[in-house]
């Protein structure tokens, strides 16, 4: 018997897939950064058992509808708001994510962001690197402490868990808001669960790390941000559609909140004249999350050993629920 197919929709290292291809025939886009077209997609889609996908595919109903041999797909991110998962379990074809093993790299840059909007480290290195700095000055570059200061983190998984535990490092105050009380987090890091208001209208900086979902698209709206305080700082590092961007722009340009960091965009890539770049008060990153060398490789092992077994007829490590 012929070995199933296998298509991976980015150029992927060859070690990483070496236990898939024990398993099936696995072929790659040819490009590491530049996404497979819709019309590849789709044309793989059609013969393919299995598809190792990114967050920036987008497996919908006409993708599924035609992948008549797909029984697995493996999305190389936690995220998998780009697959209609619904659709999928209808025709009994497993999605599967990338949960665990990129918490604590992904906690990591939201909290670097958080630290780099407080403390305008990037236009700090801009300004040296531009040669404009000319001496020491009392009030220079002067940002935001950190320490001491109340940390909202809306969307308490187990990123926020994580964002949390680096929270108390820094003597935070931690508030959250969840569907679900995190009495874990609670436990081991004195979170106090809060409603979405409370949260706004009582940090200093508010985190956003939850799903996307048909609940959480477009929650941060300028009313939201209306609540939030003055001098308050809004970090994204989950996805971009969870903001109306219109709304913060305004909400920025009217003084509602004294900046922002995002990591993700309603609409990736984004381009240099995106109306939210020109805001000097915003710290803008290219969706790298969890983007560590170890991190993303053990990912893309993740997926590699989930598609190999629901082809060998076994259950997955990390199925979406
Ligand atoms: C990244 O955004 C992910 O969902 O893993
Ligand atoms: C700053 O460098 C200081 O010594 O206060």
């Amino acid at each position: 018997m012929s070995k199933p197919f296998v298509y991976v929709t980015r150029l992927l290292p060859e070690d990483q897939l070496a236990k898939l291809k024990e398993t099936a025939n696995v072929e790659m886009w040819e490009k590491e950064e530049e996404p497979c077209p819709r019309k590849v997609l789709l044309e793989k889609a059609r013969e393919a058992d299995g598809l190792l996908t990114m967050l920036s595919d987008k497996i919908d109903q006409e993708l599924l509808e035609q992948a008549e041999n797909l029984k697995v797909i493996a999305n190389l991110a936690v995220g998998y708001d780009n697959i209609d998962v619904k659709y999928a379990a209808s025709k009994k074809i497993t999605v599967c994510n990338t949960p665990d093993v990129l918490t604590d790299t992904t906690a990591d840059l939201a909290f670097a962001l958080l630290m780099a909007s407080a403390r305008r480290i990037a236009k700090a290195a801009d300004y040296i690197k531009e040669g404009k700095w000319k001496g020491w000055g009392p009030l220079q570059m002067a940002g935001m402490d950190i320490h001491g200061k109340t940390l909202g983190i809306v969307g308490m998984g187990k990123i926020g868990t994580a964002v949390a535990k680096r929270g108390t490092g820094f003597d935070m105050k931690i508030l959250y808001h969840n569907r679900s009380r995190n009495k874990a987090a609670e436990e081991a890091h004195g979170a106090k669960h809060a409603s979405f208001d409370e949260v706004l209208e009582q940090s200093d900086f508010v985190v956003c790390l939850t799903p996307l979902t048909e609940e959480t698209k477009e929650m941060f709206t300028y009313e939201a941000f209306k609540k939030m305080k003055r001098k308050a700082i809004f970090v994204n590092a989950s996805r971009g559609a969870v903001v109306k961007e219109d709304d913060l722009k305004r909400a920025i340009e009217d003084g509602l909140i004294a900046g922002a960091g995002l990591d993700v965009f309603a609409s990736e890539p984004i381009q240099p004249d995106h109306p939210l770049l020109g805001l000097r008060q915003v710290t803008a990153l290219p969706h790298i999350g969890s983007s560590s060398e170890e991190t993303r490789l053990k990912m893309m092992e993740l997926c590699s050993r989930n598609i190999a077994a629901v082809l060998k007829g076994k259950q997955p490590e990390t199925p979406v629920t």
